[in-house]
């Protein structure tokens, strides 16, 4: 298997997958040092200095999976990689990873079906070596070098990730990863008071647990819902430790 399909430059590492699937095989990973057309959840755009990990891999599932757990397989993936270098990451659900209340990590997963399910993109953004970050989001972002004052060798960082998700996605084909318990366990939102985006209006919900089928459980206008999809905001005072 190839380690990685390497570009200086592209658009985006998920669209590059989703134009070329038919020739890429199941599990092929392809990352770049930059992306001019880098894109995040929500339709926002993902920019880069050339200083974070950019990664996607491609999955060609051979039997229905279910697709709505891969971002919390993903979360899993990148949480267990950062904590070989630093402590306090946590998973903000379902596909943002946070280190010391700030983002450090997302992820955004495309699938696509015909008559059956295609192709699933794992995109992966890490904040590796950044020193700054533009303003409307320096309260927001950090790196691992902001936490660290470290340097990290983005070789090594593309290795090590493209590792850490091939491996917890061929475990939770075999039934054998624990990425709902580490989701559960590291997660930045159970038991908190935050803002759920419905229906495009903020609610104030506590988040009671996040469910077996990847939804979250929230209690909401006195009732307990689950939510399959949604954009959480934490409390402003979340930022626990700097
Ligand atoms: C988010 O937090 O909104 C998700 C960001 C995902 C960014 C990664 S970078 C590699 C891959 N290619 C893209 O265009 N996006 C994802």
């Amino acid at each position: 298997m190839r380690k990685y399909i390497y570009f200086d430059e592209i658009s985006s590492t998920n669209d590059y997958i989703k134009e070329n699937y038919n020739n890429l095989f199941d599990l092929d990973i392809v990352v770049a040092k930059h992306q001019t057309k880098g894109r995040g959840r929500l339709s926002r755009d993902w920019f880069d200095n050339s200083n974070s990990i950019l990664l996607s891999m491609l999955i060609k599932p051979e039997r229905d999976i279910l697709i709505q757990l891969i971002p919390l397989v993903a979360s899993a993936a990148v949480y267990k990689f950062l904590k070989k270098y630093v402590e306090d990451v946590k998973i903000k659900w379902p596909n943002d990873l946070l280190l010391n209340g700030k983002k450090i990590a997302g992820i955004l997963v495309e699938a696509k079906y015909l008559t059956k399910l295609e192709y699933v993109v794992i995109g992966i953004g890490i904040n590796l070596n950044d020193e700054r970050f533009v303003s409307e989001i320096e309260n927001k972002a950090t790196s691992l070098f902001k936490v660290t004052k470290q340097k990290y060798d983005s070789t090594e960082m593309y290795e090590g990730l493209s590792d850490a998700l091939r491996n917890e996605y061929m475990l939770f084909c075999n039934n054998q990863s624990d990425f709902l318990s580490v989701n559960r366990l590291n997660s930045a939102v159970i038991n908190k008071d935050v803002l759920l985006e419905v229906d495009n209006k903020l609610k104030n919900v506590k988040v009671l647990d996040i469910l077996d089928d990847g939804t979250i459980l929230v209690n909401i206008d006195s009732q307990n819902k689950s939510f399959s999809s949604g954009e959480i905001t934490l409390n402003k005072n979340y930022i626990e430790k700097e």
